[in-house]
């Protein structure tokens, strides 16, 4: 490994992402889950569930998975996590299977990656690590992705370890294994921290931009839906169905960060605006919630946001709590209308499914995105509810006014119509805020 520290060599950023090379696919890893004994009342969630969320999140950064393991740990050890005989155990799969990456699905501190790195001579990489690496793949604007550099930025600061990915891509540079001399990590450590304050302008700079341009949607008077839902919950495959769109819908987690905006037409809308979200997970390391909160801004500003759940999975509400604790976090409590969606009712028992359907009401809707089962019962209701506050107008339009009648039509629902020598008395339905818009475009 070269010690010349050349920090913008093999990727574009100098920062160890390089989102134009991707990531190497198929390299062989493990994904070891360790479960504290003792601690099983504070998490909900059954391991192998865990386990398997684990394996999908390593699977959406290409990793071949080749084994994975729930480690039961009685006391965590600060040095290395694990035990003696664990650590043998974990260090013997990864040399029967040449793993080059060990996913640890927890908080490790840098000491014990160190440590671990040595004993199982392989990468490791903790639950942060993992999702960071999924966040630098799939962010596609410019804000997502400032954003997570600096969320990598920021953590590799605090531990002076490469990525995996910048392992496997940079020779040089921020170079942490192998043992660097105290020469290098001090100029790491100031190569970073230049970058992270050049990162920091840079954010400024797009953050009054995309201000401007947000000012500018706002303007347009469309009603915004916003679909949010804890990952691989099924949102693009819904925001598909409803409007026929090509967003990328895979077996993966995270296949959309950035939100993905679309017209729909809806019973009595002529136009509404459907935005599509990055999915949520547990334990959001809390060095990218800033990263994930900017891909959440649309809904902030949404009329209505569509709460998309995976009924089929075994922990389906416990991943609903989670997703309900980032609303409101995120100051979208109860005063914003919600509606949820139990989606893939299609995989569920029929008995399940006889009492799930039991269950919806005007706040539910049991659909299923794959096969398009519930989704008119679903538009229907989207209407309704961004219905829900709507009154009758009696609106007077003069000759001339056929922009503002299309407005209306576009906007409202037109119930009747009187002409007279002056023009037209239009009675129409409007939500307050329409009416409020309404009143301002015409000035
Ligand atoms: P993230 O991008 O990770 O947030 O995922 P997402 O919520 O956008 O999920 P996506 O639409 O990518 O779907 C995840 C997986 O669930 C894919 O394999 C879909 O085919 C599958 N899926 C989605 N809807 C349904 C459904 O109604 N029934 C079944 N059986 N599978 C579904």
């Amino acid at each position: 490994m070269s010690e010349t520290p050349t920090a913008e060599a093999g990727n574009t950023s100098g920062t160890g992402f390089d989102q134009q090379r991707g990531l190497r696919t198929g390299a062989p890893g493990l994904v070891i889950l360790p479960v504290v004994e003792g601690r099983g009342g504070a998490e909900i969630r059954a391991p192998e569930a865990r386990l398997a969320e684990a394996v999908g999140l390593a699977q959406a950064i290409a990793l071949d998975v080749v084994g994975e393991e729930i480690v039961r740990v009685r006391k965590a050890s600060a040095s290395h996590l694990f035990g003696k005989g664990q650590i043998e155990r974990v260090a013997a799969m990864v040399a029967a299977h040449e793993a080059e990456l060990v996913v640890i699905d927890a908080a490790v501190s840098p000491i014990q990656q160190r440590n671990l790195e040595r004993d199982l001579k392989a990468k490791v990489i903790d639950r942060t690590g993992l999702i960071l690496e999924i966040f630098g793949e799939r962010a596609s604007t410019r804000e997502g992705t400032l954003q997570v550099e600096l969320a990598h930025l920021q953590y590799q600061a605090s531990r002076l370890v490469r990525s995996w990915t910048h392992l496997e891509r940079q020779r040089g540079g921020f170079g942490f294994m192998g043992g660097p001399g105290e020469s290098q990590i001090e100029m790491d450590r100031r190569l970073i921290k230049d970058r992270i304050v050049r990162l920091k302008a840079e954010l400024e700079d797009v953050r009054r931009t995309r201000g401007l341009h947000r000012r500018q949607r706002q303007k347009a008077p469309w009603p915004v839906i916003a679909l949010v839902g804890y990952t691989n919950a099924g949102k693009s495959t819904l925001f598909n169905r409803l409007t026929g769109a090509e967003v990328r819908a895979e077996d993966l987690l995270f296949a959309t960060l950035d939100p993905t905006m679309r017209a729909i037409r809806l019973p009595g809308h002529d136009k509404v605006v459907l935005s599509d979200t990055v999915g949520f997970v547990s334990n959001l390391p809390t060095q990218l919630v800033a990263a994930f909160r900017a891909t959440l801004e649309e809904v902030t500003e949404a009329d209505l946001i569509v709460h998309v759940r995976d009924v089929s999975h075994p922990d389906s509400a416990a991943q609903a709590a989670d997703v309900a604790e980032v609303l409101n976090a995120l100051g979208m409590g109860a005063e914003r209308p919600m509606l949820t969606v139990m989606n893939k009712i299609d995989a569920l028992e029929p008995e399940a499914r006889a009492a799930l359907l039991a269950r919806t009401g005007d706040d539910a809707v049991a659909v299923s995105a794959l096969t398009g089962e519930g989704v008119e019962a679903l538009q229907e209701q989207m209407a309704v509810m961004l219905r829900a506050g709507t009154r009758v107008h009696a609106i007077r339009l003069g000759q001339g006014d056929g922009r503002l009648m299309a407005w209306l039509h576009a906007h409202g629902e037109v119930m009747g119509r009187e002409d007279d020598a002056d023009g037209m008395v239009l009675w129409v339905r409007l939500s307050d805020a329409d009416h409020a818009r309404f009143v301002m475009t015409r000035g």
